[in-house]
């Protein structure tokens, strides 16, 4: 294949990337926008594979088969709920290759042998850059898979110290990076590219373990956006003109997304990415509980849901650990189908990933006009007869308004406790992801229906044929 038609293949992978990720964009679009990603990634594999610049086909195409056997395997057999904790480790992945590209560039031979003067320096750039970015998102990935999967506490680390630790790796790495430029020859520049490695490594996990449970969806979207940068550094290092696009491309969205959740939580980027810096650092929650939480049985929830006007659905990640989309679906149908509204309100960080709750529902095919952001449904909350939340917690816990000293202050919460009934589906009293007590329970106005979401939906189901 000519290097015109490589670049012509690149050339159209690039926009049906474009156009995946804007068909990606809404749920209505969503399966054209992965069928049009993987049209373009298959032209993009296939372009590279028969263009000039491939030597060893057998180890590329045993490569391939081995890693295409092992991604197979692995996306069978994932639990909806463990998406978010490997698209994690599909990040590690790529800062790894990042890290293992430059440094193998380095080790190998002269990388700058076929440049000189400012392009040299640039390159050495480049391959600096891409080595500590691509460190970064592995041990940062990493630890943040270890945070989704439960492995590690999503309680914020908090070192004495630790912004002072940032500061001196950041100056370290400033060093190294000039002992590197300035080294001279390709093996005294291994040495302080090996030690700003093993920093950067530290700082990933030190970045990410700073971070408490109620951030972490700014964290996933950032590692996100890290992972495209580690992909374009690649993508210069190895003079590959559809990866340096390619990784620009989900830097970017990575980026625009952060920037999303930061405005959804209402937290300044730097303040979430840094742990705290620049906040109060109080993490005590000042508000004591009071009064009791009170149960309710099926059967007289399944009587307020049939003479209501209007119910909101609040599915939280407790939904999807208990696959209760299906028989939420069905009573929607069903209280509908009786002239009652039934609405569903979506908080941007509801579950575990970004936009998990409107992946669900549509799987479950719920009609997306029933299906509100927060915005959207809060005005209305007040004028709502009953409001079912179901495994959700930190998404409608009011601390976020009422206690400057919880760790979730000032978030934006779907303010529930407003309608004239609340009824919370949940397991038991135990906290949600943010680790945190929830004085929407205690409310004059809730109710606790104790259960797993699926059963006690399945039986509200029972009981509204019944009558
Ligand atoms: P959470 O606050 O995590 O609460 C989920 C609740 O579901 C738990 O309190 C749990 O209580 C209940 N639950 C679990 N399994 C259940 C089952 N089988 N049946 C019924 N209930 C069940 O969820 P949320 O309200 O969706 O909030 C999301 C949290 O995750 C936020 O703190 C957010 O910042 C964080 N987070 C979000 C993301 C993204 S991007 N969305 C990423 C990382 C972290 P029981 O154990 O008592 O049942």
């Amino acid at each position: 294949m000519t290097s015109g038609i490589v670049w012509a293949a690149y050339l159209v992978a690039a926009i049906l990337f474009i156009l995946s990720l804007s068909g990606l964009s809404n749920q209505e679009s969503a399966r054209r926008g992965n069928v049009l990603g993987i049209a373009g990634m298959a032209l993009a594999i296939g372009a590279t594979i028969l263009g000039n610049t491939l030597e060893n086909y057998p180890l590329v195409i045993g490569m391939m088969l081995l890693g295409g056997t092992i991604g197979v395997m692995v996306s069978m057999r994932v639990q909806m709920t463990a998406m978010p904790q490997l698209v994690a480790l599909l990040h590690s992945l790529v800062g790894l290759a990042a890290v293992m590209i430059g440094v193998a560039n380095q080790l190998d031979n002269d990388p700058t042998a076929a440049f000189a003067g400012v392009e040299k320096t640039i390159h050495l750039v480049e391959i600096y850059l891409g080595v500590l970015i691509g460190a970064v998102t592995f041990s940062g990935s990493v630890i943040a898979f270890g945070k989704l999967q439960g492995i590690i506490s999503s309680q914020p680390l908090s070192l004495p110290g630790r912004h002072f630790a940032n500061i001196i790796i950041g100056l370290a790495c400033l060093l190294c990076g000039y002992l590197y430029l300035t080294a001279g020859t390709p093996e005294a520049e291994i040495l302080p590219l090996l030690v700003m490695t093993a920093l950067a490594l530290v700082f990933g996990v030190h970045m990410v373990m700073a971070i408490g449970g109620a951030d972490m969806p700014v964290v996933i979207s950032m590692l996100n956006s890290y992972s495209g940068w580690a992909a374009a550094a690649t993508g210069f290092m190895l003079s590959n003109d559809l990866l340096i696009v390619t990784g620009a491309l989900v830097g970017s969205s990575g980026a625009i997304l952060s920037y999303i959740m930061c405005r959804a939580m209402n937290r300044r980027f730097v303040s979430v990415i840094l742990g705290g810096f620049g906040s109060s650092g109080n993490n005590h929650s000042v508000a004591a509980q009071s009064g009791e939480a009170i149960a309710i049985d099926h059967a007289e929830v399944a009587q307020l849901l049939a003479t209501a006007d209007s119910v909101v659905v609040v599915p939280g990640y407790g939904m999807a650990v208990a696959h209760a989309q299906h028989p939420v679906s069905e009573l929607t149908r069903i209280l509908r189908a009786q002239g009652v509204e039934v609405r569903f309100a979506i908080h941007p960080v509801a579950g575990r990933m970004p936009g998990h709750m409107n992946v669900l529902l549509a799987e479950a095919r719920v009609p997306y006009d029933l299906v509100l952001e927060m915005d959207e449904i809060n005005p209305d909350l007040p004028k709502t007869t009953a409001v079912l939340v179901i495994g959700a917690n930190d998404i409608v816990n009011p601390a976020a308004q009422e206690d400057p000293g919880s760790p979730i202050a000032g978030m934006p919460v779907l303010e529930v406790w407003k309608a004239d009934h609340v009824i919370i589906l949940k397991r038991s009293m135990a906290v949600g992801y943010a680790g945190i007590d929830n004085p929407l329970f205690y409310r004059d106005n809730a109710r606790m229906l104790f259960g797993d979401a699926k059963d006690s939906v399945d039986e509200l189901l029972q009981q509204l044929k019944a009558t």
